[in-house]
């Protein structure tokens, strides 16, 4: 299949580009004029600009010859509503009224596991869980997940809810990397959230485009294990070869200052924090899903922890 991925130069994107390539699928690079292409033109990736705020005929033209597109292009580095939903549901939006014109096959929406909110003590999100986003982000991933529902009869397309990802090309994994090294580590996160390797991930995603799915269907993805902060850098400590890190509990209160300072110096030089106080609300005592459906239908099997913290490690060292 010619898979196009939009936001192809982030995270996800470039782990889903050599997922594609691996599975034997042409994977086709949506980008903006303004990306960084260094990682895409490095690996020899096919690349096509599209602007998601172009008019609706060239966004149907962009999609010519796309047997399937995984949506991947968005996120929650703003912090507004408004902001949310220029990013997450308006490309959204565009984009699947596109595909229906185009008459583009399958697709993915990347979505996240905020859509659907913290879970409870001892009870991970499953297929049946009633979405309770608990942040501005989540909101605007529920909306997006209506918008493409709303086209599940024109275009076949499965939904993806992924929780905190990490692995190589991950910049806001690099904080808790050296955490791990210098042997310090804050702890200010939940006490159980579920993870992926943004390759995992990528490959869950791909093994879905060729699975017998109901169009509209949603799937978790996680490694199969919980984890905290302090674990993760534990993981990446050993990977290092270093002794376990110190975890140093952060209050709440101390959190939310530094989230609303951090906030407020990114408007200072207009630029993007990705720690900012509506990741906290997400930040939850229990933030866990279960990604079971997506191993049974997609025959898909996340890897082992210790080879994605070995992997993230190795890169972290190169970078
Ligand atoms: N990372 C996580 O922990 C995580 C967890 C759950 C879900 N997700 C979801 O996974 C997806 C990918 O996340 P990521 O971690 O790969 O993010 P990322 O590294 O920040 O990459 C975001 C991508 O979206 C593109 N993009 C942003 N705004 C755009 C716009 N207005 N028009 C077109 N492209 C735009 C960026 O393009 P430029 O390079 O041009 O800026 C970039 O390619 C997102 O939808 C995110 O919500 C991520």
């Amino acid at each position: 299949m010619r898979v196009l991925v939009t936001g192809a130069s982030g995270f996800l994107g470039s782990h889903l580009l050599e997922s594609l390539r691996a599975a034997g699928h042409e994977p086709v690079a949506a980008v903006r004029q303004s990306s960084d292409t260094t990682f895409i033109d490095a690996h020899g990736f096919e690349k096509r600009v599209v602007d998601f705020r172009a008019p609706h005929d060239d966004l149907v033209a962009a999609l010519a010859g796309i047997d399937a597109v995984v949506h991947s292009a968005g996120g929650g580095k703003v912090t507004s509503l408004a902001e949310m939903e220029a990013l997450n549901v308006a490309p959204t939006e565009k984009l699947w009224a596109a595909m229906a014109q185009q008459k583009t096959p399958r697709a993915v929406l990347v979505s996240s596991l905020a859509a659907v909110g913290p879970s409870q003590k001892g009870r991970p999100h499953d297929d049946d869980s009633a979405p309770r986003p608990a942040s501005r982000y989540g909101l605007s991933k529920h909306k997006a997940e209506a918008v493409v529902r709303g086209y599940k009869d024109q275009v076949h397309t499965v939904i993806v809810r992924p929780p905190a990802l990490f692995g190589p090309r991950d910049s806001r994994i690099v904080p808790v990397l050296e955490m791990a090294r210098r042997g310090v580590v804050l702890d200010v996160g939940p006490r159980k959230m579920a993870i992926c390797s943004g390759r995992d991930t990528a490959d869950g995603i791909v093994a879905l485009l060729d699975a017998p799915t109901t169009s509209g269907d949603a799937f978790f993805v996680e490694q199969g294990v919980s984890t905290s902060i302090p674990e993760l850098a534990r993981g990446f400590a050993r990977a290092m070869g270093r002794r376990d890190p110190w975890a140093v509990p952060v209050p709440r209160p101390a959190l939310w200052t530094l989230a609303a300072t951090l906030e407020a110096v990114t408007c200072l030089v207009r630029g993007k924090s990705p720690f900012n106080r509506d990741k906290l609300r997400d930040a939850a005592p229990y933030v866990e899903c279960n990604g079971q459906r997506l191993r049974d239908v997609a025959g898909w099997t996340p890897r082992d922890l210790e080879t994605c913290f070995a992997e993230t490690v190795a890169w972290h060292a190169q970078a």
